[in-house]
């Protein structure tokens, strides 16, 4: 194709591709608007977001009162550091520390970063608290986790793309199988220097895996009966993508430790956070820990926004309501489908199996159709879609959704 014949779009993605690292690999689609449950892309056609910014933004696209905070505080005050005190965030302290029943916060940025902190966290009060001899901490996570891209995070990460001569690798974490509430067990009851266990409530990268019912909270049993942190990674879970306002929730436990991002932004500014009762964060100190960004005004304004919007519109309750209605209407397809097997998942954080192996492009090939057919979503690996949509979406979209889904399935069907 010249140069005079490129499309809009293709220009776009020659520019990404000329100037940025490859450290993606996008759908070929160039969105420059969007607005609820819909963007657009720069020929103007119109989509259904069904990923969200993996879940970051459950307000919906641009929503006005989330914008009108960044601009209202961006106009007024937009970065201290940490540095001096600034006048918005010891509110949005109190307000996030109420909504989500603790007496701590720490702001950060991003969740990768809100996971390194928690770690911090964790390890600091198993030397300071529970008396674990120094450098001895360990921390239990599960095989198949993803808590984002740190040097520390991928040194426990099992995705041999994310790890890869990323090496040498952060010793401390033992990891054992998810949902299996027998190997916590037998860890926690053989080793004295477990200092917490790290844990996705769904695991949303696998590929959405939703543990039975009764492991968060025999797990939480277990922590609380061996003096262990249970810390919930509610990164893409949290902040009623589930259902319920964490995914904890649902079985109803409190974590030692919870880690927020994504969503606490409504998807209009980097914002994340951990959250803890004073016996915990009381170990960090001035100098332990921070972050230029952290904990800024405008970051503070927007995360209330976005908070706020979640409960006046209800939307843990529209996520579980219509994610029920989502997962049945697919499901009368799949159960006729020889192509999928499965629709799983809780609330509007929701994926499908296609009866294929891991390292094929069959999921892959299927949202290339879908976008065509005007809905964008996004393998997790080769035979895994997540369907991940704002969760401001109505019945009506939602069914025309499931309808535009089913129809580029068919078109897959043998
Ligand atoms: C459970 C979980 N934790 C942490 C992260 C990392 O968040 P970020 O990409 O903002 O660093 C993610 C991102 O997908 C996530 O899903």
């Amino acid at each position: 194709m010249s140069v005079a014949e490129k499309t809009q779009s293709q220009k776009a993605i020659d520019l990404e591709n000329n100037y940025g690292a490859h450290n993606y690999h996008p759908l070929p689609v160039v969105l420059a608007r969007g607005e609820g449950v819909y963007v657009w892309d720069v020929e103007g056609k119109k989509y259904y977001d069904f990923l969200s910014a993996y879940s970051a933004v459950n307000q919906g696209h641009c929503h006005p009162k989330i914008v009108n905070a960044v601009k209202s505080q961006s106009e007024t005050l937009a970065l201290t550091s940490r540095a001096f005190h600034n006048d918005m965030l010891g509110k949005y302290e109190r307000f996030a520390c109420e909504y989500f029943g603790y007496n701590k916060l720490l702001p950060m940025n991003t969740g990768a970063e809100a996971v390194e902190t928690a770690l911090k966290l964790c390890r600091k009060w198993a030397y300071e608290k529970k008396g674990i001899s120094e450098n001895q901490a360990e921390i239990v996570v599960c095989e198949n986790n993803f808590h984002g891209r740190t040097t520390t995070i991928i040194s426990f990460s099992n995705d041999p793309v994310a790890r890869k001569n990323f090496g040498p690798y952060t010793n401390g974490f033992i990891k054992i199988e998810y949902n299996n509430i027998e190997a916590l067990e037998a860890i926690l009851a053989s080793n004295s220097n477990i200092a917490g266990f790290l844990v996705e409530p769904i695991q949303g990268e696998a590929g959405v895996y939703v543990p039975s019912e009764g492991y968060l909270s025999k797990a939480r049993a277990l922590c609380k009966k061996h003096n262990v942190l249970f810390i919930a990674d509610e990164v893409q879970t949290g902040i009623a993508r589930t259902g319920k306002l964490l995914a904890i929730d649902h079985e109803n436990i409190k974590a030692d430790i919870l880690i927020l991002g994504k969503a606490l932004s409504g998807g209009a500014y980097p914002i994340s956070a951990v959250l803890a009762d004073d016996h915990i964060m009381d170990v960090i100190k001035p100098g332990n820990h921070g972050s230029t960004f952290g904990g800024n005004p405008v970051a503070a304004a927007v995360a209330m926004a976005a908070l706020e919007v979640v409960r006046d519109e209800k939307l843990a309750a529209n996520a579980d309501r219509l994610g029920g209605l989502f997962r049945s209407e697919l499901g009368k397809y799949i159960e006729t489908s020889n192509l999928t097997s499965q629709v799983r998942g809780k609330g509007l954080l929701n994926a499908i199996v296609i009866n294929d192996s891991e390292d094929s492009d069959t999921a892959w090939n299927i949202c290339l159709r879908l976008r065509d057919n005007g809905l964008l979503a996004k393998p997790t690996h080769g035979n895994i879609i997540r369907f991940a949509p704002p969760l401001v979406i109505n019945e009506e979209q939602l069914l025309d959704c499931v309808r535009i889904i089913t129809e580029t399935l068919i078109e897959f069907e043998d």
